[in-house]
């Protein structure tokens, strides 16, 4: 469909395993409780660590009075500024959390902020020291306002710029110019972070909750200031991340200096208030969108001016402009930002960053111009769909987004919908339709795997990266599995652990993408070290024979041309020359090398369509329905794809309609810092799902042409929500989430 021809490197055939809806193989661990999250780790003589949090979020620390703590029974340690000794800043490969270290200094810049960490022989002790350490401050009015209007220092910073959006929107006869806003939000994984630290004399073991083994043995190295040899971390299991877990926070060098200060496994775990103030949060964005249209939909102008909030120690920028520069194709187009700094935590990326915020502006100014142009939304996205990036003048390795809306469109019955507000109803309900586009990027890091068939006829595959709940392990089984023929039940993958080959960060929707053919070359390479074994192995059917005319399929061993079943299982060649197993390495290159590449923009798309149901008698809003396609490549495994896609569309339910934590301007207090009044999103709440790929390889993205889904579920999902309480209310939200007292003023 997009008219182009890219030298394809999909090379796999058929296959019965690539596309399956297998479960993941690690379930069976998880769901007996025998798979290990970091908390978990238990050690002899392990003590406990136990944070003491800033009570004010702007001033200094007056006096900080550790004599009551350290009378308590068990107490063993109280850290603080004046005793921590060395931690350094990061400033190497890789990315840390915060620039600062912990207890850098007595400025408190932020409630929650740890000002000092008690350890002791158990963790009611420790928490029991923490409450008595005292601490005085002295404070100042702290700045949590939500409202972003601030002065700004200098101009915004241009982050994408053509033609000229001035004359373009002024000449438009069709113009919209509004303000969007979107709320701080606070990850909320299953599991909280934890750090268990084990130094033993020489070195330090991290067991964490990871999304990053590799990056947090770089950061932590340099932070603790040791050589990076002197450093292992271990994430076998984690509870999921949304981006939380990404870079470390400061309290994985905590746990680890005070176990080496006090030569014993140190246990620290967050609470689930800790997991506000401390480690990250999607900040808070404002957006102003200027669209100029001509009156049949063409548009014009497209203007995107955004600020989001930042923490005063980092400029954290919210990459909100995302897909703004290639999703429509458009003369005029300015995307332009600024930081306004606030007293809060620094702001780290939360699953889809920038974009999911971005397109909610984005997504909303397109459906309000559909309204003004009396348009079906629908149609002034297939008017402006574009398979040119125009902002760097390439075409789309594979873009198939008309396809998305077409086919949700299809799926979710879009014709049959009336467009007046309150027009539809469910007896005496009414419905609401919406829709929006979605984007995401596409990415390919480098990494590294290693795969060994062994001779009892089973495989192992391995590599420093880690499964964050999404699938990772059973993709590598997969992969093997159709490299060898080695059954998925025969294959074990070990991850999770910085000792092996250089993994990627699962970050970006890019992990799968980048160990697929990385996988591939190892499983490769360790048949072609079995072949290699058997022509030398005396008494073997192969011996003496040229490695050129063997190939491995279907697990055995044979003449190429011929069928499987006249050669030998490989184990038995093995076997035949007691070699324990043969080994292969495999590497892959990051996009960014490929030369190729370089000619292509790249990226995933998506459509959601969502129907809202609201009641007017008791103002009951609901969303009832959503359904997403997605253009994401082929997609490797059809269950957890679709696992993740309905995971990442009950997510956009929650930043529609419910999620956004609130600091009290008083104290900077984030207020609803627990599960009680943070509401995210539960069974109940979750409508009727109908998640499509496209499962269109991207010629690309390597051997299998898969590209990530991690992200763009959650793309589009807010913006068609709020275009559906629209059609069904005549209530327009601009700031999320959609609150009960906007919908009030409900015309119907
Ligand atoms: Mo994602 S926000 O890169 O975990």
């Amino acid at each position: 469909m997009s008219g182009q021809t890219i030298k394809t490197e999909i090379t796999a055939g058929p296959s019965k395993v690539i596309g399956a809806s297998l479960p993941r193989i690690d379930g069976p661990l998880k769901t007996t409780g025998s798979a290990s999250y970091a908390s978990d780790y238990h050690f002899p003589r392990m003590v406990y660590a136990v944070p003491v949090c800033s009570t004010i979020a702007n001033g200094k620390i007056r006096s900080l009075d550790t004599t009551a703590a350290e009378k308590l029974p068990g107490v063993l340690l109280v850290l603080h500024h004046g005793n921590i000794g060395p931690l350094f800043r990061f400033a190497g490969h890789g990315r840390n959390s915060e620039d600062r270290p912990p207890f850098e200094d007595e400025v408190i810049y932020y409630w929650g902020q740890y000002v000092a960490l008690a350890v002791a022989e158990t963790f009611e002790q420790a928490q029991a020291a923490a409450a008595a350490v005292r601490v005085q401050y002295d404070a100042e009015k702290p700045n949590v306002s939500p409202v972003l209007n601030d002065k700004l220092a200098g101009a915004p910073h241009t982050e994408s710029k053509r033609g000229d959006t001035d004359a373009g929107f002024s000449g438009a006869p069709v113009q919209l110019d509004e303000t969007y806003s979107t709320p701080v939000e606070t990850h909320n994984p299953m599991e909280m972070h934890a750090t268990v630290a084990v130094w033993d004399g020489k070195k330090y073991t991290l067991y964490e909750s990871s999304q990053g083994v590799m990056n947090h043995l770089n950061v932590l190295a340099q932070v603790l200031g040791v050589p990076k040899e002197n450093v292992q971390v271990i994430s076998k299991f984690i509870g999921s991340g949304f981006g939380g877990k990404l870079f470390p926070w400061p309290h994985s060098a905590l746990a680890a200096t005070a176990s080496r200060r006090l030569n014993k496994p140190v246990k620290l775990t967050l609470s689930r208030k800790m997991m506000f103030s401390d480690v990250g949060h999607r900040p808070r964005t404002q957006q102003q969108m200027r669209l100029g249209a001509t009156h049949d939909g063409k548009l014009l102008s497209l203007e995107q001016h955004y600020r989001n909030h930042t923490s005063m120690t980092d400029n954290i920028r919210e990459n909100c402009g995302e897909a703004t520069p290639f999703l429509y194709s458009v003369a005029n187009l300015s995307v332009t930002s600024a930081l306004v700094k606030r007293n809060v935590g620094t702001p780290t990326p939360m699953r889809g960053p920038g974009a999911v915020p971005g397109l909610f502006a984005v997504e909303s100014a397109m459906d309000e111009l559909a309204i003004k142009l009396q348009m079906d939304p629908v149609e002034l996205r297939l008017r402006n769909d574009t398979l040119i990036d125009e902002e760097k003048n390439k075409p789309f390795s594979s873009r198939h987004l008309k396809e998305c809306y077409t086919v949700g469109a299809e799926k979710f019955g879009w014709s049959k919908r009336t467009p007046a507000v309150g027009s539809m109803r469910k007896g005496d309900l009414i419905l609401g339709w919406g829709m929006a586009a979605a984007s995401w990027g596409a990415g390919r890091g480098a990494c590294e795997a290693n795969v060994t068939l062994n001779s009892d006829g089973t495989a192992y595959a391995s590599c420093g990266t880690q499964d964050i709940g999404t699938g990772t392990y059973t993709v590598f089984a997969q992969v093997v599995s159709d490299r060898t023929g080695i059954p998925v039940s025969k294959i074990k993958v070990v991850l999770g652990d910085s000792s092996l080959t250089p993994g990627p960060t699962s970050g970006g929707s890019t992990a799968t993408a980048t160990v697929l053919p990385a996988i591939v070359a190892a499983a490769d390479d360790a048949m072609k070290s079995v072949i290699a074994i058997a022509v030398k192995t005396p008494g073997s059917p192969f011996v003496n024979q040229d490695v050129e005319t063997l190939v491995m399929s279907d697990g055995r061993i044979h003449a190429k041309g011929q069928t499987a079943e006249s050669g030998v299982p490989f184990q038995d060649v093995l076997t035949m020359a007691t070699v324990a197993y043969a080994s292969g390495d495999g590497k892959t290159g990051g996009l960014g090398s490929d030369t190729k590449a370089h000619d292509y923009s790249t990226h995933s798309f998506g459509a959601q369509f969502a129907e809202v149901e609201w009641d007017p008698g008791i103002a009951r809003l609901r969303v009832s329905r959503v359904v997403c396609v997605i253009d994401g490549g082929q997609i490797i495994n059809m269950k957890t794809a679709t696992n993740q896609v309905a995971g990442a569309i009950v997510m956009g339910v929650g930043m529609g309609l419910l999620e956004e934590t609130v600091y009290d301007p008083r104290n900077g207090h984030p207020i609803n810092d627990n599960f009680a009044d943070y509401i995210v999103p539960t069974s109940a709440d979750s409508p009727d799902i109908d998640v499509t790929f496209l499962d269109i390889p991207d010629p690309l993205m390597g051997v299998y042409g898969a590209r990530g889904i991690g992200e763009i579920g959650l793309a589009g999902v807010a913006p068609a929500i709020t275009a559906a309480v629209y059609h069904a209310t005549g209530v327009r939200v601009r700031e999320l989430p959609v609150r009960i007292e906007d919908l009030l003023t409900a015309r119907v």
